[in-house]
């Protein structure tokens, strides 16, 4: 019985695919407010929701390049009157989503980009939601800023100087110091990650620790029983004239099992391991109980406990828990 419910989540082997390249995509500019390009595991959106408090403007894009997993694209975006974000032209991740957070293993990120003009109002961000089900409605939006011209996050608090007052201050996460702020967009909560300083033009880091520290750190909100349902990254552009180059961009979602369960059957011992049937892997765990089946799978928090002792072997990635 519960073999069998093991079983259910052993991966499914990749098959060796060649890299779409560049010729097979559109590299043409579209301009549409909705209009959409899927690239690979990848779609640039032009999403322009609030095109329409503008006084006038236009947001364009394209994809410049794809080579296997990275891509490069850019957009130019003209907006002017208003003062709400007019798109978010961004590039949207098709791959692995709507898995659980608690599936998750990592969610390795590259982005390196450039913009012709800062005297803009826009910010340069990774988007992402969770909801209670694959492809439910959304719950929380976290984002994480790389830049920050002359906007501001959603928060529930300011100050008398008008500024926002971060939820929690200097986090470090992905090799950068961030402040978070929280409020409500009126549908969903919004976790915003700010750089405390300076812009990042240069990112390449696993952005899933964003997600375990909003699971230990905003608990009412954020839990490992969410789904990612929406991994985003783009420009939201309020006002101004600005291309926003990306140059290369790279997305993925890694689940637990991908990293290390790799096609091997399983089996219990007489000592009431997990084990692996092919001995070379000698992939074996103590478990506590029979209830630890679901536990690497389920609670990013407490398997490190659970499974800190290996027989021998290379530790797979997916036992080590976070770093
Ligand atoms: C922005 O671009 C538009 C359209 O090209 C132009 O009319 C406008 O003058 C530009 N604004 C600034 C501030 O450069």
């Amino acid at each position: 019985m519960k073999i069998f419910a093991l079983l259910g989540l052993l991966p499914i082997l990749h098959a060796e695919t060649s890299p779409i390249l560049t010729s097979e995509v559109d590299t043409s500019s579209h301009c549409g407010q909705w209009d959409t390009v899927t690239a690979g595991n990848y779609e640039l959106i032009l999403d322009q929701w609030g095109a329409s408090g503008a006084t006038s403007g236009t947001d364009c894009a394209q994809i410049t390049s794809l080579n296997g997993d990275t891509i490069a694209w850019k957009t130019t975006s003209s907006w002017a009157g208003g003062t709400g974000v007019k798109s978010f032209t961004n590039i949207q991740l098709n791959e692995g989503i709507n898995k659980q957070l608690s599936a998750i293993s990592k969610m390795p990120a590259v982005w390196d980009w450039s913009i012709s003009s800062t005297n803009i109002v826009a910010d340069v961000a990774f988007d992402l939601f969770t909801s209670n089900s694959a492809g439910g409605s959304n719950v929380n939006e976290i984002m994480i800023w790389l830049a920050n011209f002359n906007a501001g996050p959603i928060s529930s608090q300011y100050g008398s100087n008008g500024q926002p007052v971060p939820a929690a201050s200097n986090i470090n996460l992905g090799g950068h110091t961030w402040n978070l702020y929280s409020g409500s967009n009126g549908a969903n909560n919004v976790f915003s990650f700010l750089p405390t300083s300076g812009t990042i033009t240069s990112f390449n880091a696993d952005i899933f620790p964003f997600f375990q520290y909003l699971i230990q750190h905003e608990e009412s909100a954020v839990t490992s029983s969410q789904y990612l349902v929406t991994a985003q990254a783009g420009t939201e552009a309020t006002s101004g004239n600005a291309t926003l180059i990306t140059s290369s961009y790279s997305r993925s979602i890694r689940q637990y099992h991908e990293d290390t369960l790799i096609a091997t059957p399983l089996g219990i011992s007489s000592q009431g391991m997990l084990e692996s049937k092919q001995p070379q892997l000698n992939l074996r765990a103590y478990l506590k109980s029979s209830s630890a089946f679901g536990i690497p799978f389920r609670d990013p928090w407490g398997f490190q406990e659970t499974f800190h002792e290996w027989v021998s072997g290379a530790l797979p990635q997916c036992f080590r828990g976070p770093a």
